[in-house]
Parts: structure tokens; C-alpha cells; sequence
């Protein structure tokens, strides 16, 4: 845990914020592992560059395209300052999520309304969807809004899982408006999967405070009809991403990850729409070096059959796997 010194706000001018975020890292690194200097060292030097336009404009010239993608973190992985950082990221995230000029979320509400109905209509079971790094728990509200309006004959439970406790909080506020059943718990067991599916109401949420392998690994296969990750699997390290998708696509029968794609767009909208917000500017920008660009996306394609991905411009990609490959093809652009 970091000493806090500095008196710090919810409402942080820029400069004040970026000062902050300095001393945090820099306390964080007196204690931490040597082996996360590289990526410490690397969020302090975009963070001094982010001061200024004059100084940021030469780090993303220069720096930016030499960061080693295999070692860099963002500041919101270290939940620093009782996960102050993390609760402004997630925090614009949910902005701009709720947008309905840019519908960030579009293409994943879509896919899962149109599986979520598919499903529908040949069960009587409730229907189980579990979102993977769930933060603020934004697009299950929108779904919840959209199955009110058009419900389902079947109730549906919708489980998060997220290791942060900002994102508990936020999910919990964020949901009031639905009024669904919220629950929480620190681990997933099939017998409270069980309890959870007699509760009778329409929709209820489930938050499984805790780390996303493990909560999942409690769970027995089939037990959940859809798996849904969004913005999360970058936050993997390059094995971990691919034994986390086998993993899913081994106790779920339908996967839906979807993220972002590397290309410049990324960091150039992030600059016109995240200037005013550094940490978010530091979320976006370094997320883009860990997402695979568009020409990894096809190579993924070619290599593993039983995953279709599509890429939605300036909005991210879907990557879907279907057991039964029955999947309906609803996307805009296939690879
Ligand atoms: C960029 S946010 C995305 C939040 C949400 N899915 C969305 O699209 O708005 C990534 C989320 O993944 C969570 N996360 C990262 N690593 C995790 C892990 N190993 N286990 C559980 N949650 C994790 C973070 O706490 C954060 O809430």
C-alpha cells in the first residue's frame, strides 16, 4: 500500500491530477517487483509528457511506437490510492459507454441481444451470462433496458466478475436505476448459481468480487449459456490470453470477447476526446500497444476456425466462438 501524502479530491484540475499520479507511481515503485520498473518507469515518463501538448506530441512521435507491448501496463492495473485511478477511468469509460451519439458498446449489446434471444426461444431455464472483468457493469444495463422494453419469456441472471472494488461500487450504483436483484459475493459456486436462478424476478445481477481465472475455474461446465468479456483481455499477458479463451470456450458453449484493434486510430481519437482526462488518455493509449491490430486479427482467423471475429471500425472487434457452430453471423464487417 502506498503512503498518500498530497490531499487529493474527486475533482482534480489536470495538472493536479497528472502531479498526483507521479508521486503514486513513484511511491508504488519503492516496494514493488523489479520486474514492473519497465512498465512504472514508462507511466511516469507518459504522464511528465502528458503535461503539455508541446511534450506529449514528441512522446507519441517518438516513445510511444518503441514501448515493449509485452511488459507495459496501464495505471488502473496497480489499483493505486485505494483505486482513486481506477475509479476516474472507469468512471469516463461509463461516459462515453452511455453516449448514445458514439454507442461505444453497440456491436457487443447487439451480439449478446441476439444471442441472449436466440437462446430464449427454445428454453424455459433462466439464461446465465457471465461478463469477465465486468467493471461498472454498463452494458448489462443497457440489455436490462432493452429486454424491458421487448421482454423475454425466461428471466435472465447476469453475473460479473471483477477484482476491483471500485468497480463493485460503481456496478452497484450504476444498476439502481434497473431495479434488479444485486447481489455479490468473493467467490462463484454452482450452488449459489442455483439459489441466484429461483430468486423470482426477471433480471438479477450477480458482482463475484475476485480474480477472473479463479472465479471461473470454481464453476462446472455448461453450468453458463454465454461468456462475455469487454475491454478486459488485453489486461492478459500473451499465454494467459489463450488459455483464458480455451478456458471459456471449455465451460460455456457460446464466448463473446470483444476489445479494441491497434491502429492509429486509438491514440488520435484518444487525443482529441481524452485530453481534458489523463488517466483515461493513459488507459486508451497504452491499452491500444496490448490489443492486436487488424492483420493479427486475420491471422487469428485463419489459424483458428471455431472463433469468427469481426472488426468494427473505430469501435473494436468481435471475436465469437460457438460450440455447436450454429452462430448467427449478425455483423456488420467480416475479416
Ligand atoms: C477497461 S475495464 C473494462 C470494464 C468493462 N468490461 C467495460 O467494458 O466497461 C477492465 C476491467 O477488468 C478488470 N480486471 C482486470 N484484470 C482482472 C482480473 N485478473 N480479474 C478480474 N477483473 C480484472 C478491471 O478491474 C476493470 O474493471
Amino acid at each position: 500500500m502506498n503512503t498518500i501524502q498530497k490531499p487529493v479530491t474527486k475533482n482534480l484540475k489536470r495538472s493536479a491530477i497528472i502531479d498526483s499520479v507521479i508521486f503514486d507511481l513513484i511511491e508504488f515503485r519503492k516496494s514493488c517487483d523489479q520486474q514492473l520498473y519497465y512498465a512504472i518507469d514508462e507511466n511516469i515518463r507518459f504522464f511528465e509528457a502528458a503535461r503539455h501538448i508541446w511534450t506529449y506530441l514528441p512522446w507519441l512521435i517518438f516513445r510511444y511506437p518503441t514501448i515493449d507491448t509485452t511488459k507495459i501496463k496501464e495505471l488502473a492495473d496497480y489499483q493505486l490510492h485505494n483505486g482513486l485511478w481506477e475509479e476516474y477511468l472507469l468512471r469516463s469509460l461509463i461516459k462515453l459507454e452511455k453516449s448514445k451519439k458514439i454507442d461505444l458498446v453497440g456491436p457487443l449489446r447487439q451480439e449478446l441481444l441476439t444471442q441472449i434471444r436466440v437462446i430464449a426461444a427454445s428454453t424455459t431455464k433462466p439464461i446465465i451470462v457471465i461478463n469477465v472483468g465486468c467493471g461498472a457493469m454498463e452494458i448489462e444495463r443497457q440489455i436490462i433496458e432493452n429486454l424491458t422494453s421487448q421482454p423475454l419469456a425466461v428471466s435472465v441472471l447476469f453475473i460479473g466478475i471483477d477484482n476491483s472494488k471500485t468497480a463493485l461500487a460503481m456496478a452497484s450504483d450504476n444498476l439502481k436505476e434497473n431495479r434488479v436483484h444485486f447481489s455479490t459475493s468473493r467467490e462463484l459456486l454452482s450452488d449459489d448459481i442455483k439459489q441466484l436462478q429461483q430468486v423470482d424476478q426477471p433480471y438479477k445481477v450477480h458482482f463475484v468480487l475476485g480474480d477472473a481465472v479463479s472465479s471461473l475455474s470454481q464453476i462446472e461446465p455448461d453450468t453458463i449459456d454465454i461468456a462475455c468479456y469487454s475491454k478486459f483481455i488485453h489486461h492478459l499477458s500473451d499465454e494467459e490470453k489463450e488459455s483464458f479463451r480455451n478456458f471459456t470456450a471449455s465451460v460455456t458453449k457460446r464466448v463473446i470477447e470483444f476489445d479494441d484493434y491497434r491502429g492509429v486510430y486509438l491514440p488520435l481519437m484518444s487525443l482529441l476526446t481524452n485530453w481534458h482526462n489523463p488517466v483515461l488518455l493513459n488507459g486508451a493509449v497504452f491499452s491500444s500497444l496490448r490489443v492486436p491490430s487488424r492483420s493479427e486479427l486475420e491471422k487469428q482467423q485463419k489459424d483458428n476456425h471455431s472463433w469468427s471475429i469481426c472488426v468494427f471500425p473505430l469501435k473494436g472487434y468481435i471475436k465469437s466462438y460457438h460450440r455447436s457452430d450454429s452462430l448467427q453471423k449478425t455483423h456488420s464487417i467480416l475479416l
